[in-house]
């Protein structure tokens, strides 16, 4: 009887497509399945070699005929096939065979167009799901973060991911202001990687300036400030340097790209309703993904807006959670609804 209604439950899945990471969330379980949006592929018989972890291990370190790829580079598919690969690899390995091809349930980017879209649909499709369904990044953010996003009542989701930073004002389950922008994690290890060349005159590679982002990345003041010491290769004499960088400079390398997210936030703000503005005053603004783990990135956002902003806890996992409570919804909605939004104006 067990085995059965495991069975029957673990037939809905949701995945959080992120450009950085792939979250696959089974119902009934939870989030089974965390790894990074890498491929690495044999570019002599084009096979694909490993996803995930391993392939990740290859990024920046392979020889000639090996390439390791994120498909999903600022947060939409560049490279369909790799991505459908790299969908049915996850699919697979969260749900071993299935007896019956499950629904899915992904959750793509609120700027995503309707081509994109397709693509997502159609993947998803050709790996193996009975039916796909897609969602909003910032309505799963809100769910996971538990807010109420049914309610008559206005609520900011900021989500800072690797590819896209998607901002949207929420009420009654639907997104009433939105805007996606493709600034977030990976152009602040670019913006690192520009800082340390320019201050150092030292090349340094995208993980050595993702690893520093993730140990020292502040976009505010320390009280304690911090520092690490960084590898890296001398561009005027091209040897091995080390130089040590502190969690200070760190607010002026990613000065730029910080900026831009702050100008969009408030540019959501200006746009929503003055009564729901007047809730997002009172309920605060909540941030997730990956990137709002920048210490001190709540606080900057407070001091701008002077709106009481918070990160939420399990800030990483959230869209994947709150793609994972939208598959208790499924059977009250059409394959292919676009976003709840839709969904729920379809039933009004
Ligand atoms: N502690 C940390 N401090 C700063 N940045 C971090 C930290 N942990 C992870 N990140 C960054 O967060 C980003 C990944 O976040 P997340 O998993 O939310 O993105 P994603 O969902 O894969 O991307 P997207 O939503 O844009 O498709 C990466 O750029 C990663 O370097
Ligand atoms: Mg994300």
């Amino acid at each position: 009887m067990n085995r059965v209604s495991n069975f029957r439950l673990s037939r809905n899945i949701g995945i959080d497509l992120g450009t950085a990471t792939v979250l696959v969330y089974v119902q009934g379980k939870g989030i089974v399945l965390e790894e990074p949006s890498v491929v690495a592929i044999d570019t002599d018989t084009d096979r694909i070699l490993s996803v995930g972890k391993r392939a990740q291990q290859m990024l920046g370190r392979t020889p000639g005929n090996i390439v390791a790829v994120r498909p999903l580079r600022d947060g939409v598919i560049s490279q369909y096939e790799v991505t459908l690969k790299m969908i049915q690899y996850f699919i697979e390995k969260a749900c071993g065979r299935m007896f019956f091809p499950p629904r899915v349930t992904i959750c793509i980017p609120s700027g995503i167009t309707e081509v994109e879209e397709r693509a997502v649909v159609d993947a998803a499709r050709e790996a193996g799901a009975q039916k796909t369904y897609l969602i909003e990044e910032p309505m799963a953010a809100a769910i996971g973060a538990g807010l109420d996003i049914y309610a008559p009542n206005g609520n900011m989701v900021v989500d800072i991911g690797g590819g896209t930073t998607d901002i949207a004002v929420l009420s009654l389950g639907g997104v009433v202001v939105s805007e996606s922008i493709k600034i977030a994690g990976d152009r602040f290890d670019e913006a690192i990687m520009r800082y340390v060349r320019r201050k150092y005159n030292v090349l340094i590679g995208e993980r050595t300036a993702e690893g520093i982002k993730k140990r020292i990345g502040a976009v505010y003041d320390h009280p304690e400030e911090q520092s690490v010491q960084v590898k890296g290769r001398c561009m005027t004499q091209g040897l091995p340097k080390v130089i040590t960088i502190s969690s200070k400079e760190m607010i002026e390398a990613l000065a730029e790209p910080i900026t831009a997210i702050l100008d969009a936030i408030c540019l959501v703000i200006e746009r929503t309703p003055p009564e729901l503005l007047g809730d997002i005053l009172r309920n605060g603004i909540v941030m997730t993904g990956g990137g709002s783990l920048l210490y001190g990135f709540d606080q900057l956002v407070t001091k701008v807006t002077g709106i009481q902003t918070r990160v939420a806890k399990d800030a990483v996992s959230c869209v994947a959670i709150g793609t994972g409570k939208f598959l208790d919804h499924l059977d009250m909605l059409q394959e292919g609804s676009i976003n709840l939004s839709k969904a729920r104006k379809e039933r009004l």
